[in-house]
């Protein structure tokens, strides 16, 4: 017997084949979709190792396919796929670009779905609910196709989006992961250490993904973690840059811009407060908690030395503010 845990991985396998053969065999998908990726620079060969596809723009184009090919309804509904309201039931993703999100072991769970309008009210993007299958806190997309090569390079690159991992992908930079836009969680974490011990935050220049790398590098510090980061100009992400420098300048980009947390905070800080005394004193206070937060002391040790020399500030005191956080956490 099947489990119905089995049932549900069926049913989405289909609707990612599904979604694959919108995109290359129907002509809507073929001049909407795929033309929609040739133009953002994804090449046919990275379309297919991150198994993209298309939805159609009909109301119930997966359900009248899938019924067609056998699969149970309430498995359409349980992975999300299938909205129903009141007497009503019709696709989630219509007429947008399809994600697929894989598990670990290379199992579609979920999808994000990006809208083809740049100018619309709606969403962005839609992404799949919360299943029995798929919890968004748990899992990062691109970490199937990422696993191996983590584990090789000996580190991780994280970004915020879809995209980033796509297109970093095809720049040749495959030990790539998103957190899909929500804050890191711990079981996030979790996953990447399966792999590596070392992380670089490739978030996006605006505000938004400052705070958010800014609160990620503390969860990864807390978690023993070794985190750079690399900062982008302003309103650039990583698929972005990476298109206007060409794959092997945006390399040499990151080579040549990862910073250590405390060089990489100590930049924003300075960029936002330039000579001011008071927000010099906060920066050092931010870095300082940072600092706190990791594990092991003999690397608080040296970066309490780099904050001294890049802040100007003696060591003696940064010892002695840190060791008032440590007693005040333990
Ligand atoms: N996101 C989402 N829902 C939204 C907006 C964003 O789930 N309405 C998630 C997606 O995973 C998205 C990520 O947050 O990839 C980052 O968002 P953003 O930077 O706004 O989008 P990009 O990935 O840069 O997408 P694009 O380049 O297509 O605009
Ligand atoms: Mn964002
Ligand atoms: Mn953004
Ligand atoms: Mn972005
Ligand atoms: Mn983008």
């Amino acid at each position: 017997e099947q489990s119905i845990r089995e049932s549900l991985f069926i049913t989405l396998n289909f609707a990612k084949d599904h979604f694959i053969e919108n995109l290359w065999e129907t002509d809507e998908g073929k001049s909407i979709g795929l033309s929609y990726f040739k133009e953002r620079g994804f090449s046919e060969e990275t379309i297919k190792r991150f198994d993209l596809g298309y939805a159609l723009d009909q109301w119930q184009g997966l359900i009248d396919a899938a019924k067609t090919a056998g699969h149970k309804d309430e498995f359409l509904e349980q992975t999300g796929l299938k909205i129903v309201k009141e007497d009503k039931s019709y696709d989630r993703f219509r007429g947008r670009v399809v994600f697929p999100i894989h598990n670990i072991t290379g199992k579609v769970i979920a999808f994000g779905a990006r809208t083809l309008k740049s100018n619309e009210k709606g969403p962005k993007y839609i992404n799949s609910p919360e299943t029995e299958l798929y919890t968004k806190s748990k899992i990062l997309y691109g970490i199937f196709q990422a696993k191996n090569e983590i584990r090789n390079q000996e580190n991780c690159y994280l970004v915020e989006g879809y995209t980033d991992v796509v297109s970093l992908s095809q720049a040749g930079i495959t030990n790539v992961v998103a957190s899909s836009g929500t804050s890191l969680t711990e079981d996030q974490i979790k996953l990447i250490q399966r792999y590596t011990k070392n992380v670089t935050v490739l978030f996006d220049g605006d505000k938004a993904g400052i705070k958010a790398s800014m609160r990620g590098i503390d969860m990864m510090l807390t978690g023993g973690l070794n985190v750079k980061a690399v900062p982008f100009p302003e309103g650039e992400d990583p698929d972005s840059y990476s298109k206007q420098l060409g794959g092997e300048a945006f390399k040499k980009y990151l080579d040549n811009n990862a910073q250590d947390f405390i060089a990489f905070k100590t930049g924003i800080f300075l960029k936002d407060g330039g000579d001011d005394p008071i927000k010099k004193a906060e920066s050092i206070r931010e870095i300082v908690q940072s600092i706190s937060l990791i594990p092991d002391p003999i690397q608080r040790t040296v970066y309490i030395q780099e904050c001294s020399r890049l802040l100007h500030v003696d060591e003696e005191t940064l010892i002695s503010e840190t060791n008032k956080l440590l007693l005040k956490n333990s």
